[in-house]
Protein backbone atom coordinates (compact mmCIF):
# COMPACT_ATOMS: atom_id res chain seq x y z
CA UNK A 1 0.00 0.00 0.00
CA UNK A 2 1.41 3.23 -1.02
CA UNK A 3 1.39 6.28 1.80
CA UNK A 4 -0.35 9.49 0.18
CA UNK A 5 1.98 12.22 -0.60
CA UNK A 6 1.08 16.01 0.13
CA UNK A 7 3.46 18.36 -0.52
CA UNK A 8 2.86 22.34 -0.53
CA UNK A 9 4.67 23.82 -3.64
CA UNK A 10 4.68 27.50 -2.17
CA UNK A 11 6.23 28.83 -5.39
CA UNK A 12 7.44 32.67 -5.19
CA UNK A 13 5.16 33.31 -2.63
CA UNK A 14 5.64 33.59 1.43
CA UNK A 15 8.36 35.42 2.44
CA UNK A 16 10.32 34.08 5.53
CA UNK A 17 8.00 35.91 7.58
CA UNK A 18 4.93 34.65 5.89
CA UNK A 19 6.66 31.35 5.28
CA UNK A 20 7.06 31.09 9.03
CA UNK A 21 4.04 32.27 10.26
CA UNK A 22 1.83 29.31 7.67
CA UNK A 23 4.11 26.81 8.83
CA UNK A 24 3.32 27.24 12.53
CA UNK A 25 -0.23 27.32 11.59
CA UNK A 26 0.54 24.19 9.67
CA UNK A 27 2.27 22.65 12.65
CA UNK A 28 -0.35 23.56 15.18
CA UNK A 29 -3.45 22.09 13.36
CA UNK A 30 -1.69 19.21 11.56
CA UNK A 31 1.60 19.02 12.69
CA UNK A 32 0.80 15.46 14.35
CA UNK A 33 -1.46 14.24 11.88
CA UNK A 34 -0.93 10.74 10.76
CA UNK A 35 -1.70 9.64 7.44
CA UNK A 36 -0.24 11.29 4.26
CA UNK A 37 3.15 12.52 4.58
CA UNK A 38 3.09 15.80 4.47
CA UNK A 39 6.12 18.18 2.56
CA UNK A 40 6.21 21.87 2.47
CA UNK A 41 7.95 23.19 0.04
CA UNK A 42 8.61 27.74 0.16
CA UNK A 43 11.46 28.99 -1.31
CA UNK A 44 15.08 29.19 -0.60
CA UNK A 45 15.01 32.02 1.56
CA UNK A 46 12.44 30.42 3.71
CA UNK A 47 13.98 27.31 4.13
CA UNK A 48 16.08 27.49 7.28
CA UNK A 49 12.86 28.98 8.79
CA UNK A 50 10.30 26.97 8.11
CA UNK A 51 13.26 23.64 9.18
CA UNK A 52 12.94 25.09 12.56
CA UNK A 53 9.30 25.83 12.54
CA UNK A 54 8.58 21.77 11.59
CA UNK A 55 11.36 20.48 13.68
CA UNK A 56 9.53 17.79 15.66
CA UNK A 57 6.40 17.88 14.17
CA UNK A 58 5.26 14.97 11.10
CA UNK A 59 5.80 17.71 8.39
CA UNK A 60 8.52 17.79 6.29
CA UNK A 61 11.04 20.17 4.07
CA UNK A 62 11.11 20.39 0.31
CA UNK A 63 12.58 22.53 -2.28
CA UNK A 64 11.62 23.78 -5.56
CA UNK A 65 14.46 23.26 -7.34
CA UNK A 66 18.57 22.82 -7.14
CA UNK A 67 21.61 22.77 -9.02
CA UNK A 68 23.43 19.69 -10.33
CA UNK A 69 26.61 21.15 -9.61
CA UNK A 70 28.47 20.83 -6.05
CA UNK A 71 29.75 24.53 -6.27
CA UNK A 72 31.04 27.14 -7.77
CA UNK A 73 30.53 29.73 -10.17
CA UNK A 74 26.85 29.69 -10.84
CA UNK A 75 25.41 32.75 -10.17
CA UNK A 76 21.97 32.35 -8.22
CA UNK A 77 22.10 28.96 -8.01
CA UNK A 78 21.86 26.59 -4.70
CA UNK A 79 23.23 23.03 -4.57
CA UNK A 80 22.02 20.13 -3.44
CA UNK A 81 24.45 19.97 -0.53
CA UNK A 82 23.14 23.13 0.79
CA UNK A 83 19.33 22.04 0.72
CA UNK A 84 20.56 19.03 2.48
CA UNK A 85 22.46 20.87 5.42
CA UNK A 86 19.07 23.39 5.56
CA UNK A 87 17.30 20.16 6.27
CA UNK A 88 15.67 19.21 2.85
CA UNK A 89 13.68 16.07 2.19
CA UNK A 90 12.45 16.47 -1.27
CA UNK A 91 13.24 18.28 -4.33
CA UNK A 92 10.65 19.45 -6.83
CA UNK A 93 12.44 18.60 -10.23
CA UNK A 94 11.21 19.82 -13.83
CA UNK A 95 7.97 22.04 -12.76
CA UNK A 96 6.41 23.29 -15.80
CA UNK A 97 7.39 26.65 -14.80
CA UNK A 98 10.98 25.38 -14.73
CA UNK A 99 10.51 24.38 -18.03
CA UNK A 100 8.65 27.08 -19.95
CA UNK A 101 10.28 30.07 -18.17
CA UNK A 102 13.51 28.86 -16.89
CA UNK A 103 14.59 26.72 -19.90
CA UNK A 104 15.12 23.20 -17.88
CA UNK A 105 14.54 20.46 -19.82
CA UNK A 106 14.63 16.59 -19.79
CA UNK A 107 18.61 16.58 -19.98
CA UNK A 108 18.79 18.87 -16.79
CA UNK A 109 16.25 17.26 -15.04
CA UNK A 110 17.57 14.42 -15.57
CA UNK A 111 21.21 15.77 -14.57
CA UNK A 112 19.06 17.19 -11.38
CA UNK A 113 17.71 14.07 -10.24
CA UNK A 114 20.73 11.65 -10.48
CA UNK A 115 22.48 14.66 -7.75
CA UNK A 116 19.42 14.91 -5.43
CA UNK A 117 18.99 11.01 -5.72
CA UNK A 118 23.03 10.89 -5.05
CA UNK A 119 22.88 12.73 -1.90
CA UNK A 120 20.49 10.89 -0.38
CA UNK A 121 17.16 13.11 -0.82
CA UNK A 122 14.10 12.30 -3.10
CA UNK A 123 12.93 13.76 -6.13
CA UNK A 124 9.91 14.90 -6.97
CA UNK A 125 9.68 14.77 -10.89
CA UNK A 126 7.05 16.54 -12.46
CA UNK A 127 5.93 16.18 -16.18
CA UNK A 128 2.68 17.18 -17.78
CA UNK A 129 1.31 18.30 -21.28
CA UNK A 130 0.11 21.85 -22.49
CA UNK A 131 -3.33 22.52 -23.96
CA UNK A 132 -2.19 22.18 -27.13
CA UNK A 133 -0.23 18.89 -26.76
CA UNK A 134 -3.86 17.49 -24.96
CA UNK A 135 -5.51 18.82 -27.73
CA UNK A 136 -3.62 17.29 -30.73
CA UNK A 137 -3.62 13.83 -29.16
CA UNK A 138 0.23 13.36 -27.99
CA UNK A 139 -0.46 13.79 -24.35
CA UNK A 140 1.37 10.40 -23.68
CA UNK A 141 4.01 10.49 -26.26
CA UNK A 142 4.67 14.15 -24.49
CA UNK A 143 4.88 12.24 -21.01
CA UNK A 144 6.67 9.41 -22.04
CA UNK A 145 9.65 11.90 -23.49
CA UNK A 146 9.40 13.43 -20.37
CA UNK A 147 9.77 10.45 -17.96
CA UNK A 148 12.33 8.77 -20.00
CA UNK A 149 14.62 11.65 -19.96
CA UNK A 150 14.76 12.20 -16.04
CA UNK A 151 15.02 8.45 -15.68
CA UNK A 152 17.98 8.40 -18.12
CA UNK A 153 20.44 6.40 -15.68
CA UNK A 154 18.84 5.93 -12.76
CA UNK A 155 18.98 2.87 -11.14
CA UNK A 156 15.93 1.00 -9.88
CA UNK A 157 17.00 1.25 -6.48
CA UNK A 158 17.36 5.18 -6.69
CA UNK A 159 13.83 4.93 -8.77
CA UNK A 160 12.16 4.14 -5.68
CA UNK A 161 13.22 7.26 -4.03
CA UNK A 162 11.72 9.20 -6.38
CA UNK A 163 7.83 10.62 -6.46
CA UNK A 164 6.27 11.35 -9.90
CA UNK A 165 4.25 14.77 -10.09
CA UNK A 166 1.17 14.50 -13.09
CA UNK A 167 0.68 18.18 -13.29
CA UNK A 168 -0.91 19.01 -16.83
CA UNK A 169 0.00 22.46 -17.43
CA UNK A 170 -3.51 23.48 -18.27
CA UNK A 171 -4.37 22.65 -15.06
CA UNK A 172 -1.82 24.47 -13.07
CA UNK A 173 -3.51 27.54 -11.08
CA UNK A 174 -5.99 28.01 -13.36
CA UNK A 175 -8.66 26.44 -11.55
CA UNK A 176 -9.33 24.30 -14.12
CA UNK A 177 -8.69 20.38 -13.15
CA UNK A 178 -7.82 17.26 -14.75
CA UNK A 179 -10.88 15.22 -14.33
CA UNK A 180 -10.63 11.79 -12.29
CA UNK A 181 -10.93 9.51 -15.63
CA UNK A 182 -8.38 12.01 -17.58
CA UNK A 183 -6.04 12.22 -13.87
CA UNK A 184 -6.25 8.24 -13.95
CA UNK A 185 -5.82 7.60 -17.42
CA UNK A 186 -2.43 9.71 -17.48
CA UNK A 187 -1.02 8.35 -14.18
CA UNK A 188 -1.97 4.65 -15.36
CA UNK A 189 0.18 5.32 -18.29
CA UNK A 190 2.66 6.58 -16.20
CA UNK A 191 2.63 3.72 -13.72
CA UNK A 192 3.17 1.47 -17.21
CA UNK A 193 6.04 3.57 -18.57
CA UNK A 194 7.76 3.16 -14.88
CA UNK A 195 7.22 -0.81 -15.38
CA UNK A 196 8.76 -0.67 -18.82
CA UNK A 197 11.68 1.22 -17.80
CA UNK A 198 12.01 -0.93 -14.37
CA UNK A 199 9.50 -3.46 -13.05
CA UNK A 200 6.28 -4.13 -11.12
CA UNK A 201 7.91 -3.95 -8.17
CA UNK A 202 9.42 -0.18 -8.71
CA UNK A 203 6.19 0.51 -10.78
CA UNK A 204 4.53 0.13 -7.93
CA UNK A 205 6.01 1.57 -5.21
CA UNK A 206 6.64 4.86 -7.15
CA UNK A 207 4.26 7.35 -5.76
CA UNK A 208 2.37 9.56 -8.64
CA UNK A 209 1.45 12.96 -7.49
CA UNK A 210 -1.49 14.66 -9.03
CA UNK A 211 -1.21 19.05 -9.48
CA UNK A 212 -2.89 21.36 -10.93
CA UNK A 213 -5.84 23.05 -9.20
CA UNK A 214 -6.14 20.34 -6.63
CA UNK A 215 -8.01 21.90 -3.65
CA UNK A 216 -10.53 20.45 -0.57
CA UNK A 217 -13.14 20.05 -2.79
CA UNK A 218 -11.58 17.64 -5.53
CA UNK A 219 -9.16 16.14 -3.77
CA UNK A 220 -11.30 13.26 -2.20
CA UNK A 221 -12.15 12.04 -5.72
CA UNK A 222 -9.07 12.70 -7.15
CA UNK A 223 -7.06 10.68 -4.26
CA UNK A 224 -9.67 8.27 -4.74
CA UNK A 225 -8.04 6.99 -7.87
CA UNK A 226 -6.37 3.83 -8.16
CA UNK A 227 -2.96 5.82 -9.35
CA UNK A 228 -3.03 8.73 -7.46
CA UNK A 229 -1.00 8.57 -4.95
CA UNK A 230 -0.89 12.33 -3.26
CA UNK A 231 -0.97 15.72 -5.11
CA UNK A 232 1.40 18.45 -5.43
CA UNK A 233 -0.59 21.87 -4.70
CA UNK A 234 0.52 24.99 -5.71
CA UNK A 235 -2.15 27.85 -4.30
CA UNK A 236 -4.49 25.58 -2.10
CA UNK A 237 -1.18 25.30 -0.09
CA UNK A 238 -0.75 28.83 0.65
CA UNK A 239 -3.88 28.55 3.21
CA UNK A 240 -3.52 26.82 5.96
CA UNK A 241 -7.01 25.54 5.86
CA UNK A 242 -7.19 24.31 2.54
CA UNK A 243 -3.72 22.41 2.55
CA UNK A 244 -5.00 20.63 5.74
CA UNK A 245 -8.40 20.19 4.19
CA UNK A 246 -6.18 18.22 0.74
CA UNK A 247 -4.69 16.19 3.38
CA UNK A 248 -7.62 15.02 5.47
CA UNK A 249 -9.27 14.18 2.01
CA UNK A 250 -6.29 11.28 1.47
CA UNK A 251 -6.77 9.67 5.26
P1 LIG B 1 -1.82 24.82 -8.48
O1 LIG B 1 -0.28 24.51 -8.74
O2 LIG B 1 -2.28 23.90 -7.38
O3 LIG B 1 -1.86 26.26 -8.08
O4 LIG B 1 -2.55 24.56 -9.75
C1 LIG B 1 0.24 23.20 -8.72
C2 LIG B 1 1.71 23.21 -9.06
O5 LIG B 1 2.12 23.99 -9.93
O6 LIG B 1 2.52 22.46 -8.47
Amino acid sequence: MRQYIIAGNWKMNMGISDAETLAKELVEKAGTSEGPEMVLCPTYLALAKVAEVIKGSNLKLGAQDAHWEDDGAYTGKVSVSMLKEAGVEYVILGHSEQRSFFGETDETVNKKVKKVLAAGLKAIVCVGETLEQRESGVTESVVKTQVEGAYAGISAEDAKNTVIAYEPVWAIGTGKTASNEQAQEVHAFIRGLMKGLYSEEVAESVRIQYGGSMKPGNAGDLLGQTDIDGGLIGGAALKADDFIGIINAGK
